[in-house]
C-alpha cells in the first residue's frame, strides 16, 4: 500500500498527463489520479509516488510505462449506437450528402476519433455498409483511433458480450455478428466483412500527427473532449477544421459543445456540426 498522494506529487503528475495526453484533472478528482496512479504503483511493486514519478522520466523501455499509465487512466466506456439520433442522422442526412458531394471520386473517409473499444466505429461501419453495399465503385475507409492501446486491442479483436450488443438492430446484429464458440460462446464476433471497413490505430491527439493523405468526410470525436481544457480542446478542433472535407461534418458527444470553442462550423442538429464552405 502507498501512502497519500501529496499535493506536490499532485502537482507534478497533473502536468505529466495534461502534457502527454490532454487530459486535466480538476483538484477534486485528485483521489481518482491518486487511485489510478496506485495501481501502477503497486503492480510495478514500488513504494511511494515519487519513485513512480522518477521512474517515468527514466523509463529505459521507450515510453513502455507511460502507456501503461495512459491505459490506466483514460476512461474508454463506449457503447453500440450511443445517441441514436445521431446515427439516424447519418443514415438519413449526413451520409446521402456525402454521396452527393463524393459522387465524382467515390471516396469516403471516416474517423473515429477516440473509438475506445470499437463499438462507435463498429455502429458507423454498419450504418455505411446498409448504405453502400449495393455499391462496390466506392472506395471506403474507416480510420478507428485511439491513445489507448488495451481499448484498441479489444476493439480489433471485435467480441463483445450479450449485454453490450443489446442496443443493435437484431437485423443488423444477425448481418454482421456471429456468435461465439467454445472459450467465446455467450460472446457475439463482428463478421470479417465489416471488420475489413475499420483501421485501428493509436493516435494521439496531442501530438498531432495524423496519417492523412487525404481529406476526410466525417469526424466522429464524441466524449472525448470533455476531459480537455479550452486551449486543448481549441487545438484539436482547428485539426480536425483543417483535415475535414469542405462541408464535411464534425460529430460531439452530447454533452460538448462548440460554442466559444470555434465557430467556423454550422450546428445540424444531434451535436453533429458541418464545417463551413
Ligand atoms: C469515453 S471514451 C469515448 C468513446 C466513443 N467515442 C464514444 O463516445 O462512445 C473517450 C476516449 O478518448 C480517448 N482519449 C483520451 N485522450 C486522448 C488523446 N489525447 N488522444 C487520443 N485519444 C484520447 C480515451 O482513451 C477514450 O478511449
Amino acid at each position: 500500500m502507498v501512502d497519500c498522494l501529496s499535493e506536490r506529487e499532485f502537482e507534478l503528475f497533473r502536468h505529466l498527463v495534461k502534457k502527454h495526453i490532454g487530459v486535466s484533472f480538476a483538484r477534486t478528482k485528485k483521489a481518482i489520479l491518486q487511485r489510478k496512479l496506485a495501481s501502477r504503483v503497486n503492480s510495478l511493486g514500488l513504494e511511494s509516488y515519487g519513485e513512480y514519478y522518477l521512474y517515468l522520466l527514466r523509463d529505459k523501455e521507450g515510453g513502455w510505462e507511460l502507456r501503461q499509465l495512459i491505459n490506466t487512466i483514460t476512461v474508454d466506456q463506449s457503447a453500440f449506437f450511443r445517441h441514436p439520433k445521431q446515427f439516424e442522422l447519418l443514415a438519413n442526412v449526413v451520409l446521402p450528402q456525402v454521396a452527393i458531394q463524393k459522387n465524382t471520386t467515390k471516396k469516403l473517409r471516416i474517423w473515429s476519433a477516440g473509438c475506445a473499444t470499437g463499438q462507435e466505429a463498429y455502429s458507423v461501419a454498419m450504418v455505411v455498409n446498409e448504405m453502400f453495399k449495393e455499391d462496390h465503385t466506392w472506395d471506403i475507409r474507416i480510420l478507428a483511433s485511439d491513445i489507448d492501446t488495451n481499448a484498441l486491442k479489444f476493439g480489433y479483436k471485435g467480441l463483445y458480450s450479450k449485454k453490450s450488443i443489446q442496443q443493435i438492430p437484431i437485423e443488423y446484429l444477425n448481418r454482421y455478428f456471429r456468435k461465439g464458440t467454445g472459450k467465446d460462446s455467450g460472446f457475439f464476433l463482428v463478421r470479417e466483412a465489416l471488420k475489413k471497413r475499420l483501421l485501428f490505430r493509436r493516435l494521439n491527439f496531442v501530438d498531432f500527427d495524423f496519417p492523412f493523405r487525404s481529406p476526410v468526410d466525417i469526424i466522429f470525436c464524441r466524449n472525448v473532449m470533455i476531459y480537455f481544457d479550452i486551449e486543448v480542446k481549441k487545438r484539436l478542433i482547428d485539426n480536425f477544421f483543417r483535415l475535414l472535407e469542405r462541408d464535411g461534418f464534425l460529430y460531439l458527444g452530447a454533452s460538448e459543445s462548440l460554442i466559444g470553442v470555434d465557430d467556423r462550423f454550422a450546428l445540424v442538429g444531434h451535436f453533429t456540426y458541418q464545417k463551413k464552405g
